[in-house]
């Protein structure tokens, strides 16, 4: 029996760092949500845990015991499988690559192994990944550990572009200004989508000047984007890739081809915003 999962592109729609814990992680609030753009992956019986990695963005992912893959294998506690990530997503790049293709590993192997989800939800892996074991919008307090539902979004569709190159993201933490910024507003119900990226421009991605230090080519990035027509340019995470926000599928696949024409290097895709556990 093979079991699959995916795991999608975690974008934080905003990203505002309010303060920081004894322990040096940072207090966050931050709107997240899923594109329907991701890795793949699928589990199989085995003897014995193994892992291979396919897909375009294969190359220089690793295959051993510090893959999150593999981590939230053991973490599960289950005994042989034979595990293949489909790679589409780039590594180190704020969308949550690794946390979502941990997070899809959980609940695979759950399936597969029937065994329960560990309690921390993965938060042991990293602080995205119980957000991306929800795959669906909601809104992430505390280190990454709080999660609470948000109101219906109005449908949208996203464009993320990467400029290649990992940003590391306690270098882009370490030099943020201050830790005590503002709090997120309360995100408002009801709006369509021009309306709702107009309240979404009035809050923030706090990791975007540290990360534009790190590495200018995000301000390109970003230019790029709001060149293409979004209703909203940002920064995700910790960078470096970025979001442009639109009404309909149609002008967000307008908008990639125009920004992979422009720089045929950068990786580009485009998808529908949605719910994905
Ligand atoms: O948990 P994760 O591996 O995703 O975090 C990577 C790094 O990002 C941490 O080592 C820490 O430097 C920083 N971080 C943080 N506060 C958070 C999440 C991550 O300072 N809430």
């Amino acid at each position: 029996m093979a079991i699959e999962a995916f795991a999608p592109a975690k974008v934080n729609l905003t990203l505002h760092v309010t303060g920081q814990r004894a322990d040096g992680y940072h207090l966050l609030e931050s709107l997240v949500v899923f594109v329907g753009v991701g890795d793949r992956i699928t589990v199989s019986e085995a003897a014995d845990l193994r892992l291979a990695v396919t897909g375009p963005r294969a190359e220089g992912v690793p295959t051993g015991p510090e893959n999150l893959v593999l981590k939230a294998a053991s973490l599960l506690g289950g005994v042989g499988a034979q595990i293949v990530l489909d790679k589409h997503l780039p590594a180190a790049a704020g969308i949550g690559g690794g946390s979502s293709d941990a997070a899809a590993t959980l609940r695979a192997l759950s399936q597969l192994w029937n065994l329960d989800l560990p309690a921390d939800n993965g938060l042991s892996l990293g602080a995205d990944v119980p957000v991306c074991l929800r795959a669906a919008p909601c809104l992430m307090s505390g280190v990454g550990e709080v999660l609470t539902e948000v109101p219906v979004l109005p449908p949208l569709w996203m464009v993320l572009v990467n400029p290649g190159g990992e940003v590391p993201t306690p270098a882009v933490f370490k030099g943020l200004a201050r830790k005590d910024n503002p709090p997120m507003a309360p995100v408002p119900a009801g709006l369509d989508a021009p309306a709702f990226a107009a309240w979404l421009s009035t809050q923030r991605n706090d990791l975007e000047p540290p990360a534009r230090a790190v590495a200018p080519v995000i301000t390109d990035v970003l230019d790029a984007i709001a060149g293409a027509g979004a209703l909203l340019a940002r920064m995700s995470g910790s960078g470096a890739t970025c979001f442009g926000l639109y009404a309909d599928a149609e002008s967000a696949a307008c908008a990639a081809a125009q920004i992979k024409e422009k720089a045929p290097a950068w990786w580009v895709d485009h998808g529908a915003l949605g719910s994905f556990s």
